[in-house]
């Protein structure tokens, strides 16, 4: 069973938690149905509980006339009717049960429940958002009226960045959300700025027992502080004079300011359950959402045995723009989750911002590290690396592992690696040491976490980490001393984070995933007063706002922009609002140079310290570029459906994507995707690949766009035509590109190649990425 993670870098627990089910006579199962056969029985449209109740109820007698034992006769418990994203339910069945129900007509298919795990504000700035200006222009940002549905640990709806502006017009009619009663949570703590809260924990409970009211709330509140960072990262409202210990201060705002939220809390202390995941999206888009918001998920799998991007397609045929995080499980290759290619996925990467510590050797040597360690610097101490004392995981200082009478009154080296960056410094200070050096294996290269200690330390490159251990095992008394710099800005920016998840996408090679990155390192956001900010126990702080690191983190930024996209420019489809994030984005730093990788030749998808669109997709989003894109890829629900067909998708497959039995059209047509993905063997000669684009005109009228290419290494690519002429908005033109793997072309060469297509017209350059995969 999975466990879908929140993409969230804070807590070390990352990636999925794989959990064992008691074998039990019955078990909850996701049940999908074919939509199309129960509408012709339902005499009521759009409701489709009682048929769903009939339907149990039947299964009920059969099973009962087929089997004496009492407990086959009991009725199954319907826990969820779906009928808005996908059409089915969610009961518990026995295994009885579940055979007559393969045997209903309209049965699709019935698949056990899974469980997932958890996987700024001066980022409107780093994005290019300017108060009053472009996207930001206050008098047309208040007449659009956009909705964003956050999927995660639910909210704290008294913070300031959920207040709402006096000037804010009613909830619009069309909203049909509610504000639920639960645990210390009222209708009354929704308001203009938060206008939807639900919880849906049927599908927890049933796995992982009743919520624990003392340590969780069942309800939309948050016990965890991931919900309310990453909807105020969206959305917030502005907050001025905002900081952790007075780091990051600035004004906080999401990237819609001004749009609504709506939390649905599906994340519990342990983990997120796909039934829950399931209904909050189905019931998110019958209240009426633009933009869906998912900062989780679990390893990638086919689409139809993937609950995310099941429910994700289902929202995107309502129009909701849907944005995914990539995940945490950089820079390994193939990670990256969330690929299905309706869903907008998002990488991470740094800010121009840092939290710069100056970490000096007693040898003279210097290193530069991050940390949000509020006190003062230390003064030369001795410095302790683990082995010394010969205790099991020592080097990580996991739980108990140090003695007191070696690290008291030192600075300890820690591994990063295993358990949590801030719970080491816990344990540091736990046994009486006086500062913490928390380095990095080599293959998390020069990635530095800016994190809340509770004692002076801070984190250090791989680099540093092999100078340290070097030194401390040739010096009889090494020394070192810390020094904490605040906040700085100017860095070269943006930086893809080393723990961001990477392509190529493990499920279909032909689409470049991740798609877009955006700012997911050391994010200030809301956070609940009751959370302290590094999540121990022992850790007695209250602050408004924290700084995280995540996936989790670039996901609601992306959210935030395709709503203030939508808010713009109301016409567009989904895939239109995620084209113009594409094509506009950007590939060089604020130095002009290309973006660096923070895993700096730890992923092995690139050889050299520049990061490639196996980490960053097209690039860095640029949302005032992407409001006037000049052209777009757009994609229907039937493009997305017949792209699967050429999946070779069996037509079960097909039905439990699109909800209704499908016939594959005899010849596929390409997916007009906004990037390309080549898959060549190597030694390949003259294999050719011939893909079909069209681009609708959005810019100007009149425009004559000339195709730029950049060829991949071993690959020529040939456009026709070359020249694109359009003569009126809306018009549509198509092109085809031919790429030839070149003959001779050596084996011992890298694995990718890369390259790009630009079709250039006036101020536009719309850009899309070509990546070949070397087999
Ligand atoms: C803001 O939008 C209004 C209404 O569309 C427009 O009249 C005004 O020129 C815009 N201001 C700026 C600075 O773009
Ligand atoms: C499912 O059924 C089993 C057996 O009847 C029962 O023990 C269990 O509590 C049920 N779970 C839920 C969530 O109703
Ligand atoms: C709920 O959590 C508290 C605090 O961790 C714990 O002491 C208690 O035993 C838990 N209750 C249940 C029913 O698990
Ligand atoms: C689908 O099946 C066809 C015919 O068997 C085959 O040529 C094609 O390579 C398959 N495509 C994929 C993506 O597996
Ligand atoms: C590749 O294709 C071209 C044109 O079709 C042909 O002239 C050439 O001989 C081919 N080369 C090889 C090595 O097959």
């Amino acid at each position: 069973m999975m466990f879908p993670t929140l993409f969230f870098m804070l807590m070390a627990v990352m990636g999925a938690t794989t959990s064992s089910y008691a074998t039990v006579e019955r078990q909850i199962y996701v049940v999908h149905m074919d939509r199309t056969k129960i509408s012709s029985l339902d005499h009521s449209p759009g409701d489709t509980r009682k048929w769903h109740e009939a339907v149990m109820d039947t299964i009920t007698e059969l099973s009962a006339q087929d089997d004496e034992e009492e407990q086959e006769a009991t009725a199954p418990q319907l826990l969820y009717v779906y009928e808005n994203a996908i059409t089915g339910f969610a009961a518990n069945l026995s295994t009885k049960q579940v055979e007559l129900l393969r045997n209903v007509d309209g049965f699709v298919s019935a698949t056990p429940d899974d469980m997932f795990s958890l996987h700024t504000t001066h980022s409107p700035k780093f994005l290019g958002l300017q108060n009053g200006k472009g996207l930001w222009n206050g008098s047309k940002l208040a007449s659009a009226d956009i909705v964003i549905g956050v999927v995660d640990t639910g909210i704290w709806p008294e913070h300031p960045s959920f207040s709402q502006d006096a000037s804010m017009p009613p909830v619009p009619s069309r909203w049909k959300g509610a504000c639920e009663k639960g645990t210390k949570f009222l209708p009354s703590n929704c308001n203009k700025k938060l206008i939807g809260a639900r919880a849906f924990f049927k599908g927890y409970e049933a796995v992982a027992g009743r919520v624990n009211e003392t340590v969780d709330y069942r309800s939309a509140r948050d016990s965890q502080g991931h919900g309310t960072h990453t909807a105020s990262t969206a959305a917030g409202a502005f907050v001025d004079d905002a900081s952790l210990f007075g780091m990051a201060k600035g004004s906080a705002s999401g990237m819609m300011y001004s749009a609504r939220i709506a939390a649905y809390k599906v994340c519990w202390l342990t983990g997120c359950v796909g039934s829950d995941i399931l209904a909050a999206v189905d019931q998110a888009v019958a209240d009426g959402v633009d933009v869906l918001s998912l900062s989780m998920g679990s390893f990638s799998r086919p689409y139809y045995s993937d609950i995310i991007a099941i429910a994700s397609f289902g929202a995107v045929q309502h129009g909701i723009f849907v944005s995914c995080s990539a995940g945490n499980s950089g820079p390994s290759e193939s990670t990256v989750a969330n690929v299905a290619p309706w869903i907008m996925t998002v990488a991470a990467s740094y800010l121009d911002r840092s939290f710069p510590t100056t970490v000096k050797l007693g040898n003279g040597l210097a290193f530069k590290g991050a940390s949000l360690y509020s006190g003062k610097p230390t003064s030369m101490l001795p410095l302790v690396y683990g082995d010394s004392s010969g205790s099991k995981g020592v080097e990580y200082c996991i739980d108990g592992s140090l003695s007191p009478d070696i690290v008291r009154g030192k600075i300890v080296v820690c591994e990063r690696r295993l358990g949590s960056r801030t719970g080491k410094g816990e344990q540091v200070k736990l046994a009486g040491g006086a500062g913490m050096l928390l380095v990095n294996a080599e293959d998390q290269g020069e990635e530095l976490f800016a994190d809340p200690h509770l004692l002076p330390a801070t984190s250090l490159g791989a680099k540093a980490a092999k100078a340290i251990k070097d030194y401390v095992s040739s010096d009889k008394k090494p020394t070192a001393s810390i020094d904490f710099e605040g906040t700085v800005y100017g860095y070269p920016a943006p930086v893809t984070a080393a723990f961001s998840s990477r392509g190529p996408n493990p499920i279909a090679p032909d689409v470049i995933k991740p798609d877009v990155t955006a700012p997911g390192m050391n994010i200030l956001a809301a956070w609940p007063p009751t959370v302290s900010p590094t999540r121990l126990k022992s850790d007695k702080r209250s602050v408004e706002f924290n700084i995280i690191s995540g996936t989790s983190m670039s996901c609601p930024h992306v959210s935030g922009l395709a709503a203030l996209l939508k808010s713009v420019h109301r016409d567009w489809s989904p895939s239109a609002i995620k084209s113009a994030l594409m094509t506009t984005a950007y590939m060089l730093n604020n130095k002009f140079t290309p973006i660096k990788d923070a895993a700096a030749g730890g992923g092995s998808s690139s050889s050299s310290d520049l990061a490639t669109p196996f980490a960053f997709g097209s690039g860095h989003v640029n949302p005032e570029r992407a409001s006037d894109p000049g052209l777009i890829y757009d994609i229907g629900t039937e493009d997305y459906l017949n792209y699967l067909c050429s999946l070779n998708y069996t037509s079960s497959q097909m039905a439990l994507v699109a909800r209704r039995s499908f016939t594959c059209p005899l010849q596929p047509g390409d997916l007009n995707y906004p990037s390309f993905a080549l898959l060549f063997d190597n030694g390949a000669q003259n294999i050719t690949l011939t893909y079909k684009r069209t681009v609708t005109n959005v810019g100007a009228p009149r425009a004559r766009y000339v195709v730029v290419v950049k060829e991949p290494e071993g690959v020529s690519v040939r456009v026709e035509p070359k020249v694109l002429k359009f003569n009126k908005l809306g018009q549509k033109l198509s092109y085809k590109v031919t790429f030839v793997a070149a003959v001779g072309r050596k084996t011992t060469s890298n694995a990718y190649s890369f390259g790009s297509l630009v079709w250039l017209f006036d101020k536009y350059a719309v850009t899309s990425p070509i990546a070949v995969t070397w087999q």
